[in-house]
């Protein structure tokens, strides 16, 4: 009921987290343009950790409880946390959630950190698993936009389950996995509060401006039931049905919303869901 404080963020703090969202942004779009058939996802891995180098970040998952990578990438019925492996080289159709991070020195000589994730298709897709990424990003979108103006967390469940109680793929609704949950996000990677991607009887914790929150859905076409592969970190789907997942590291400012996790804040998504978009600037 009364969870740990949520890490409240100075203006300065905020803008901290956007210089390394716009460096995740890089990474992940790095990653989307090298992906194809033919290409293992250890080469993925090694695109967006040069990114991230370059452009003055660290990775913040690479020896995060002793992850061995840059980023996760999970292929088809793996919905989190896939290890990049040389053997592992996409094939026709894959559904591809990338999931990365990193950190830039800030206010404080402390880390800030940013945390974001997609899902694509290489070569040529089936029609279900377009399906399947479209609501998936819809209800990351709607589950963003349901914290403007809020006053709890729990909004953002709310909105990822009226997403897919509206959009059945294949005459069935998408599952959601209920395991792994978005959180606040700041001077570490992962903190309170939980971000809940559906409905519980406690409406969350309370929402203030100098927030930072990843949204984070991930939805399955079958049953979410799910397993850790033995290689410690891998989750799968029990069914082997398709997953997907995006992400966004979402500021709560002065009563409108920044992405930052992309470069330009989110304006246009934002705009066309009717949220003020806040400026860290002014
Ligand atoms: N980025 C994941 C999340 O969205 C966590 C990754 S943990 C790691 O919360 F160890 F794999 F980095
Ligand atoms: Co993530
Ligand atoms: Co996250």
């Amino acid at each position: 009921m009364f969870g740990p404080k949520p890490e409240i963020k100075t203006r300065a703090q905020l803008a901290a987290m956007a210089e390394a969202g716009a460096i995740t942004y890089a990474m992940l779009e790095a990653c989307e343009r090298v992906a194809d058939v033919g290409v293992s996802t250890a080469e993925i891995d090694a695109v967006a950790e040069a990114v991230c180098r370059e452009a003055g970040g660290r990775p913040n998952f690479k020896g995060y409880q002793g992850f061995p990578a840059t980023v996760c990438i999970s292929v088809n019925d793996e919905i989190v946390h896939g290890i990049p492996s040389p053997d592992r080289v996409l094939a026709d159709g894959d559904v591809v959630s990338v999931d990365g991070g990193c950190t830039v020195s800030g206010p404080g000589n402390r880390r800030w950190h940013s945390d974001s994730a997609r899902t694509f298709i290489v070569g040529e897709p089936r029609p279900v698993d377009v399906e399947l990424v479209e609501v998936t990003l819809e209800s990351m979108w709607r589950g963003i936009a349901a914290l403007a103006g809020a006053s709890r967390v729990g909004v953002v469940g709310r909105a990822v389950e009226a997403v897919v109680s509206q959009r059945p793929v294949d005459g069935r609704e998408l599952g959601i996995v209920e395991e792994f949950v978005g959180h606040g996000i700041g001077s570490t990677l992962h903190q309170p509060p939980d971000v809940r991607n559906f409905v519980t009887r406690d409406r969350g914790a309370r929402l203030r401006s100098g927030m930072a929150l990843c949204v984070e859905p991930l939805l399955t076409l079958g049953e979410p039931d799910n397993d850790t592969l033995d290689d410690g970190w891998t989750v799968c789907t029990l069914d082997g049905s398709r997953a997907a997942h995006f992400e966004h590291t979402v500021a709560l400012w002065e009563g409108g919303l920044r992405i930052l996790t992309l470069p330009d804040g989110g304006a246009a998504e934002l705009a066309a869901l009717g949220v003020p978009l806040a400026d860290l600037n002014a």
